[in-house]
């Protein structure tokens, strides 16, 4: 029976009542419904890292066009599916301000998160030409891509970025997409949950060969803006978002507002089909569509039978939120950089108690400050740092699951982490630090 912060017979209990064969390789959901079991039977507060929920309240603009859409009566009526007119000429806006990238407004579809527009291409991508079924992670990844493909029955391949950064991630694409087998490529930008940024030569890389081999670039910004080492928002100035969608025209842009507008709870995000991909016909997509033609097969054929459209008043919510984005009377980047700061004091945090930073680089700087960082403890995998960890009240993720090689690792997320909790932070990692004495665990 150990001194720890969190009473060590009732994580113990909870856990064997979780039927969880081990907590440090759960998926998110499922360290989440045991963290507040035991919040709930112990009434301590954990320092909750473990799911990227927004800790900030959702953007005022768009909870206020929500609610006039609402008392307009648009819950009765079922919306079009590929998104009403004035959202997807907002969203073109905001492409062009924030990215300054063209894309007719035709391919910007909204979706029900991220989460669902991600699903969709999956489909969609595997079936546009017969050789062509395999997705490639440039990873580590947001582990739910990963389940969406195992649910599909979907192949993938995936290699971690982190040693291949710079020129080397030229010969190490060309290496994989010269076997001809992959659809698509997909990365988050920032990364979840390194959170390094592809540097524009990267993504001209990364252009280049989805060019050469006629591959679909996915990126995911979920992070859109958040890089802040750079101011982001000034709307039709730059510096602007990193894109490769200024390299090629052969891209998806997933854009969720569940981070950026803090607005995760109405799961409404948007796909950017780039105008080359959305009027190309592949001849093998007629096998499961009516037409050839891949955007019209995405939205008729693909998204129609998944949720028949986004809701109603969400679309309203989004339309307000880039519209005030896009005029300039809305810094949703300013609001965010909360997160950056936060990142920063917890990582000193951690460092001054014998943690360490896993990706802790981003070419040839410091990583950035922002939604998540990595961290391990000498002489632990991720899983058993997990594993103890949760008697001292901190939750958190395993890089195993995420397709890092770097299996030391745990990823932190800091939206759920409150200012006021910094004290029990630094007294839980303090008490760990003393039980796990350093020296003695490298010896
Ligand atoms: C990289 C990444 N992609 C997609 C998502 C899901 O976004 P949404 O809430 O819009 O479905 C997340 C959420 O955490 C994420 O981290």
């Amino acid at each position: 029976m150990k001194d720890t912060p969190i009473n060590y017979e009732v994580v113990n209990r909870k856990i064997e009542e979780s039927d969880l064969p081990n907590v440090g390789i759960a998926s998110i959901r499922e360290i989440k419904k045991l963290i507040d079991g035991i919040e709930k039977e112990t009434g301590k507060k954990y320092i909750r890292m473990e799911m990227g929920i927004p800790g900030l309240p959702a953007a005022q603009v768009g909870v206020e066009a929500e609610i006039a859409a609402l008392k307009k009566g648009v819950a009765s009526i079922y919306p079009d599916i590929q998104g009403i007119p004035e959202l997807k000429k907002e969203a073109s806006r905001f492409v062009k301000l924030f990215l300054d990238v063209d894309v007719d407004p035709e391919g910007c579809i909204p979706t029900v998160g991220s989460m669902q527009g991600s699903f969709a291409a999956f489909i969609t991508l595997n079936r546009m030409y017969k050789e062509k079924d395999v997705i490639l992670f440039l990873d580590p990844g947001f582990p739910v891509h990963t389940q969406q493909l195992k649910v599909l029955g979907q192949k993938w391949e995936t290699f971690d970025v982190y040693d291949y950064r710079g020129n080397k991630l030229e010969d190490k694409l060309e290496s994989v997409l010269q076997k001809g087998n992959i659809s698509a490529m997909l990365y988050s930008n920032p990364n979840n949950p390194s959170w390094i940024c592809f540097t524009e030569d990267e993504l001209k890389i990364i252009a280049e060969m989805a060019d050469r081999y006629n591959v679909v670039v996915l990126e995911d910004l979920a992070y859109i803006a958040m890089d802040f080492r750079k101011d982001l928002y000034t709307p039709g100035e730059p510096p602007y978002q990193a894109t490769v969608a200024r390299y090629t025209d052969n891209y998806i842009l997933f854009i969720s507002s569940s981070k950026a507008f803090s607005y995760a709870g109405q799961r409404i995000g948007m796909m950017i089909i780039s105008d080359n991909l959305y009027n190309k016909s592949c001849p093998n997509l007629k096998k499961y569509y009516k037409t050839d033609k891949f955007g019209y097969c995405m939205i008729f054929g693909t998204i129609y039978p998944l949720s028949a459209g986004v809701t109603h008043s969400a679309q309203h919510a989004l339309t307000a939120m880039y519209k005030a984005a896009n005029d300039g009377d809305f810094n949703f980047v300013n609001i965010v950089k909360e997160y950056g700061e936060r990142a920063k004091i917890m990582k000193k945090i951690f460092n001054a108690n014998g943690f360490f930073i896993v990706y802790d680089t981003d070419v040839d700087e410091p990583i950035a400050d922002g939604f998540y960082f990595t961290f391990a403890y000498p002489g632990f995998t991720g899983e058993e740092l997990l594993n103890e960890l949760i008697y001292y009240g901190i939750s958190a993720i395993s890089l195993a699951i995420t397709g890092s090689v770097r299996e030391e690792g745990v990823r932190a997320c800091v939206s759920l982490v409150q200012r006021e909790q910094f004290p029990d932070l630094e007294f839980r990692l303090k008490k760990f630090n003393e039980h796990h004495p350093v020296e003695e665990v490298q010896t």
